[in-house]
């Protein structure tokens, strides 16, 4: 079964929407196998948003994502990945459409409420460092047969 990292940022638990997004996911058919609240260390933000590193809205994006606590998620199910980035909406607030969690709640770029792996690949590598070695949680949902 495929599964995703995602993360309600900084803002989106500072403004009280971590319930409205695990709402979505939940209903949507996605299943919440792991979660965590914390303010994410810097090593770990650092190497989650490498990619990024000689971007000029780094520095800020580190400091921001450490600057309070965010929760993070492993969502499991088909086709998750894809999903997930289609529940949050595209990055950028102007682009990103209505119903959507960006669509309905987001108008900055840098405070986009949520985070989500955007490839098998980030997907492995994301949840490794957030999770590393913890337990990833197995049970039922009364909807599984439809996963
Ligand atoms: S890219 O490579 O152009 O597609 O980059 P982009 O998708 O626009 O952004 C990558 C992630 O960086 C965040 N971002 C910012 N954070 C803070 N401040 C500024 N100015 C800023 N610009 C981009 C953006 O929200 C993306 O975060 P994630 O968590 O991956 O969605």
């Amino acid at each position: 079964m495929e599964r995703t990292y995602v993360m309600i940022k900084p803002d989106g638990v500072a403004r009280g929407l971590m319930g409205e997004v695990l709402s979505r996911i939940e209903k949507k058919g996605l299943k919440v196998v792991a979660m965590k609240l914390a303010v994410m260390e810097e090593a770990k933000a650092k190497e989650h948003y490498a990619e990024h590193a000689a971007r000029p809205f780094f520095p800020g994006l580190v400091s921001f994502i450490t600057s309070a606590p965010s929760l993070s998620l492993v969502v499991e199910g088909r086709d998750s990945i894809k999903i997930m980035r289609a529940i949050n909406g595209a990055t950028k607030p102007a682009e990103a459409a209505l119903g959507t969690i960006r669509g309905d709640f987001a108008m900055d770029t840098g405070r986009n409420i949520v985070h989500a792996s955007d490839s098998l690949e980030a997907a492995e590598r994301e949840i490794k460092i957030h999770f590393g070695n913890d337990k990833i949680l197995e049970y039922k949902r009364s909807d599984d047969a439809y996963l």
